[in-house]
């Protein structure tokens, strides 16, 4: 197997305590060699053994690729419109989904899948080498499989949100969608999907709907994860804690009995500063949820509507400004955070045996991910043991 050093790194972030210093690990002026798809070796640079090829990193930092555990990217058409309405002062609503649910609709595969490859390569860009992405836009049992399965053509993380909200064509009755939820449209996505998500939330399933979405999604294979208290307080996140869901996605509207029932759960929580940017909204307290022992992920949440950024750097930097991390602390939860929250070991970290994910930045030190705003610091991008970028 061709191997690669990578040398010359002022800064390395392995986010194994064992390896280095803190939570994240930091190595300084440290040299990794990748074996095929995987990392073989980790330490010092000074002791770094022999490999076929060289990369000199110039006294950089490097990091493992960013894990975007929460997109939307089966979609049609833009709401550009409905951003610069909320941008005059008008409120976000889920309701403005039916507009990408119409342009979904009337996509053709190829458009589908041509707009998910170019958000892929754009978000890969930026440092992202795992993503996962949601159906949720079709609603229809066709083009709900449709969009799971043009998904899972382009990523392994793929999640069935059959339950984004009551399609159109059953508004008078929910209950009979729920049912087509749980039923034929399950039926046919499950076979294209690892996860099955639900948006609990007013204006789109309450506690029960919910229950009912993720149970018969787990009867089928596939693990829960929720859009939770995102808009208002409600059942959301003590129902995916209670369910075992992977991820409780959102999080901004917590009581302290939320906070507690994460804290001694084994649901990640995950926060979408992008959602709260873009539609002005109150950021979530990532604080509380640190203090209190929860584990925190951090995502873009991109899609045409609350949140429409691929950019982890971006999502890192808003968390540290507004939601109260550490540099440390939101590097962590967008890689082994992420990963996670995606219930995966071979990613989000650099060590032995992981999967050779790399971000290579143009900065001496992972803090000037938040410290730089908006500048474009990701210089070079290791997929699978492949420079990709
Ligand atoms: O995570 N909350 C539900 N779904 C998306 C928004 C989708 C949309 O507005 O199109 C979210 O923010
Ligand atoms: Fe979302």
């Amino acid at each position: 197997m061709p191997s690669t050093l990578i040398h010359n790194i002022r800064s390395l972030v392995t986010n194994d305590p064992a390896l280095g210093r803190g939570p994240l690990g930091l190595v300084e002026d440290a040299a990794v060699v990748i074996e095929g798809e995987h990392i073989a070796w980790v330490g010092p640079g000074d002791r770094a053994p022999q490999a076929d090829a060289a990369h000199d990193a110039r006294g950089r930092a490097v990091l493992p690729g960013f894990v975007d555990s929460h997109s939307h990217l089966v979609f049609g058409g833009d709401r550009t419109q409905e951003f610069n309405a909320r941008m005059s002062g008008r409120a976000y609503e889920a309701g403005g989904i039916r507009t990408t649910v119409a342009a979904t609709r009337a996509a053709s595969d190829e458009e589908l899948a041509a707009n998910l490859a170019r958000y892929l390569r754009e978000a890969l860009q930026q440092g992202t080498t795992t993503f996962e992405t949601k159906s949720g836009y079709g609603l229809t049992v066709e083009d709900e499989a449709r969009a799971v399965r043009l998904a899972s053509e382009q990523t392994s993380e793929v999640t069935y949100l059959g339950a984004h909200i009551v399609s159109p064509d059953y508004a008078d009755d929910p209950a009979g969608y729920v049912d087509l939820v749980t039923g034929e449209m399950l039926r046919a996505c499950a076979p294209y999907a690892r996860w099955i998500d639900v948006f609990c939330e007013k204006g789109a399933f309450d506690g029960d709907q919910a229950r009912a979405v993720l149970t018969a999604g787990r009867a089928e294979g596939l693990i829960p994860r929720v859009h939770a208290n995102q808009l208002s307080h409600g059942p959301g996140v003590q129902l995916a804690v209670e369910l075992d869901a992977a991820s409780a996605d959102h999080c901004t509207h917590l009581t302290d009995a939320d906070v507690d029932a994460l804290a001694a759960g084994n649901t990640v929580a995950t926060l979408l500063p992008g959602a709260e940017f873009s539609t002005r909204a109150a950021w979530p307290d990532a604080r509380r949820l640190l203090d209190a022992g929860v584990t925190v992920a951090l995502s873009t949440d991109c899609n045409p509507g609350s949140s429409f950024t691929s950019s982890m750097p971006f999502c890192v930097a808003l968390a540290v400004r507004d939601m109260g991390m550490t540099p440390d602390e939101a590097v962590w939860s967008a890689t082994a955070g992420g990963a996670r929250a995606l219930r995966r070991t071979d990613i989000g970290r650099v060590t032995p045996g992981a999967r050779a994910d790399l971000a290579l930045l143009d900065a001496p030190s992972h803090v000037h991910l938040a410290y730089r705003p908006g500048v474009p610091l990701v210089r070079a991008v290791w997929r699978n043991g492949v420079l990709a970028v």
